[in-house]
């Protein structure tokens, strides 16, 4: 059953229709990837609505639903709702706004939307289970992250600054073939490092300092998602043992990572080792969170998930504690498990051991 297919069976019982116009939805169901488009699905029928700067290529590449080119769209919408004698309709209620639904309730008057989350859940739901061309497009995103890491450790020198190394770490993977960034670069020296989701600044890396760098590429519409922190000359006994301690919670948390663990038990097994370690507040993030097309997807590694959240075959989850001591230093090692046929696999393939630089 193709994507289209299953969103078909997807429609929630009170519905007629779906329409889909998120850029992640878009890319989901049909494959691909632009900045427009409607797609309108009913029970037995799929249309594809694009303009002219896509039209081409979606007839190329789009199986499943008619293509359409876009004309005078909310006019195109009405004539195939009022063809399929449809009434309500599901939307992509985490994703459309509220300006946007508006829009369709004034020019689409004779329609019902549903605000009920329904549809949307159920995306959410496929979207975290991963098919194998979904997991070949991670691992190549993972792949180029990983050889940016090799080329970043030869640029590092004490001097340059966080700004810098952030640039050159995008410029590599760049020419390592990425299509893109899955999120903004984090990049924190010293002091920053102790900040989770620090914005690379202008502070000169110095000896002594612990460096956080928060990557990853896109490609193929999937993302990729790696931290690791490496030191600027020789560490004192408190850094390595920051590192050691974050080091093996992480391994617990990847241990623990098996189909059908509960996600909060994934986040207990490597807070419970940190905390235990004796650095309770600090570590005040969840362990981790599902990757795809979205850098942060469902279900994740948190204190806070549902206890009846399991890590499912097809998740890729990412398994990313720190310890983060204010204005001194932080520690975060981060890579993403997929819940493969075969058991738990690391798709992340860069060295965990302190690299000292
Ligand atoms: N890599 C960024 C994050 O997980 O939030
Ligand atoms: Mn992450």
């Amino acid at each position: 059953m193709n994507r289209i297919e299953k969103l078909m069976k997807a429609l929630p019982e009170n519905a007629d229709a779906a329409i889909i116009t998120s850029d992640v939805n878009r890319r989901y169901f049909t494959g691909l990837g632009s900045s427009a488009g409607t797609l309108l699905v009913f029970r037995d029928a799929a249309y594809f609505i694009i303009d002219f700067r896509y039209i081409e290529v979606a007839k190329a590449t789009v199986t499943g639903a008619e293509v359409i080119l876009q004309d005078k769209l909310y006019e195109q919408l009405g004539e195939l709702l009022k063809k399929h004698g449809a009434h309500t309709v599901a939307i992509e209620t985490g994703y459309l706004t509220v300006g946007e639904l508006d829009l369709y309730r004034t020019k689409l008057p004779d329609c019902e939307f549903s605000t009920a989350a329904t549809l949307n859940d159920a995306i959410l739901e496929m979207r975290s289970l991963k098919d194998e061309s979904e997991i070949a497009a991670i691992r190549k995103a993972q792949s180029i992250t990983d050889a940016a890491f090799l080329e970043i450790l030869d640029f590092i020198k004490p001097g340059k600054t966080e700004k810098e190394i952030a640039a050159y770490l995008e410029y590599c993977m760049r020419r390592l073939g990425a299509d893109g960034l899955a999120f903004e670069t984090i990049a924190a020296g010293g002091p920053n490092s102790a900040m989770p989701h620090a914005v690379p600044g202008d502070r000169p890396l110095q000896q002594g300092d612990f460096f956080t760098m928060d990557y990853g590429a896109a490609w193929g519409g999937y993302c990729s998602d790696m931290t690791r922190t490496v030191a600027i000359g020789e560490p004192t006994d408190e850094m390595r043992k920051v590192y050691e301690t974050v080091l093996a919670a992480q391994l617990t948390g990847i241990e623990k990572a098996v189909a059908g663990v509960s996600c909060r038990a994934v986040d207990a097994a490597a807070r419970d080792l940190i905390y235990g370690a004796g650095y309770e507040g600090c570590f005040g993030h969840s362990l981790g969170h599902s990757v795809g097309i979205e850098i942060h997807e469902l279900p994740g590694f948190s204190p806070s998930a549902d206890p009846g959240v399991t890590a499912r075959e097809g998740m890729v989850i990412t398994v990313e504690p720190g310890i983060y001591l204010e204005g001194r230093f932080g520690v975060r090692i981060e890579d993403m498990v997929w819940f493969s046929p075969d058991g738990t696999k690391d798709l992340t393939n860069s060295s965990k051991e302190l690299i000292i630089l």
